[in-house]
């Protein structure tokens, strides 16, 4: 009796020990319920769900790469923290957008606007569309252009699918620190695809996952192997990538100009 009890207490110990090193190695053994999981299989999905993932995604896998969680907005802050300054260098990076005066421009996964507010300011005659999902980025965004009387920025509460923006009307898409969180990358970018004019681009920054020194998250990293492959997906060419910005890739991809 005593034996068995000291076997019982002895086989709890290693499974503790064993889920401790899961979540020490960055993987959770979560129940797939939570929001973003669809746990019911669908052949024609483009999405795979594992039931053992990173701790910092949401189980839901596109073309091999794991979601990561949303940056919640009750951190956004971290979005306006002084030392982006020097990690992302922003005007270094709006400055290799190339803005034309009159451009038609959406940031997709705006948060608080740190680059929407940014570019705006580069193009007074064009227009910026700053598209989150979240009610209170939204929120934020538009009390920041009342308070700076912006004018042509416009703030637009999309939805996970859908930046909501006209057809035919965007050259330049822009997605900062985002694109790795969006739950339904495919469908959004096919709707992205939709509301770029023909030749629009698609500019894509986020951390180098190809450097496992840069201290981010990995689900908040992307290989640009893995950004060409989920962007020619929705039919996006790859142009060109610029390898100037110290922690991030500045990936250039295109509508084609005529229908493929
Ligand atoms: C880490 S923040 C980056 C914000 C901003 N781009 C910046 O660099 O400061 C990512 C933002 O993407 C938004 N987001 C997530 N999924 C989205 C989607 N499907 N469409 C639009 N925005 C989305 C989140 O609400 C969040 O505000």
């Amino acid at each position: 009796m005593v034996n068995a009890f000291k076997k019982f207490i002895f086989s709890l110990c290693c499974c503790l020990l064993t889920l401790n090193l899961f979540a020490c190695r960055d993987v959770s053994l979560n129940t797939v319920t939570t929001d973003g999981i669809d746990p019911s299989p669908n052949p024609t999905s483009p999405y795979e769900y594992h039931r053992i993932h990173s701790r910092d995604g949401i189980g839901k896998f596109y073309l091999g790469r794991e979601i990561a969680k949303i940056m919640g907005h009750t951190e956004m802050m971290w979005l306006e923290r002084p030392s982006r300054q020097t990690q992302e260098r922003p005007n270094q990076a709006i400055e290799a957008l190339d803005l034309q005066p009159t451009d038609t421009v959406a940031d997709i996964g705006a948060g608080t606007g740190y680059f929407s507010f940014r570019i705006a300011a580069r193009i007074p005659e064009g227009t910026v569309f700053a598209v989150d999902i979240q009610p209170e980025m939204v929120d934020v965004l538009e009390f920041l252009k009342t308070e700076n009387q912006v004018k042509n920025l416009e703030p637009i509460l999309g939805t996970p699918k859908d930046p909501q923006l006209p057809e035919g009307s965007i050259d330049l898409a822009l997605m900062v620190d985002a694109y790795h969180e969006f739950e339904y990358p495919q469908e959004l970018m096919e709707h992205l695809f939709q509301a770029l004019k023909p030749g629009g681009r698609v500019v894509l920054l986020e951390y180098r996952r190809e450097n496992p020194l840069i201290p981010i998250k990995t689900l908040h990293k992307m290989t640009q192997q893995q950004a060409k492959r989920e962007m020619a997906a929705v039919g996006l060419t790859w142009r060109e990538t610029l390898n100037d910005l110290p922690n991030q890739h500045f990936m250039v991809f295109e509508r084609p100009k005529q229908p493929i």
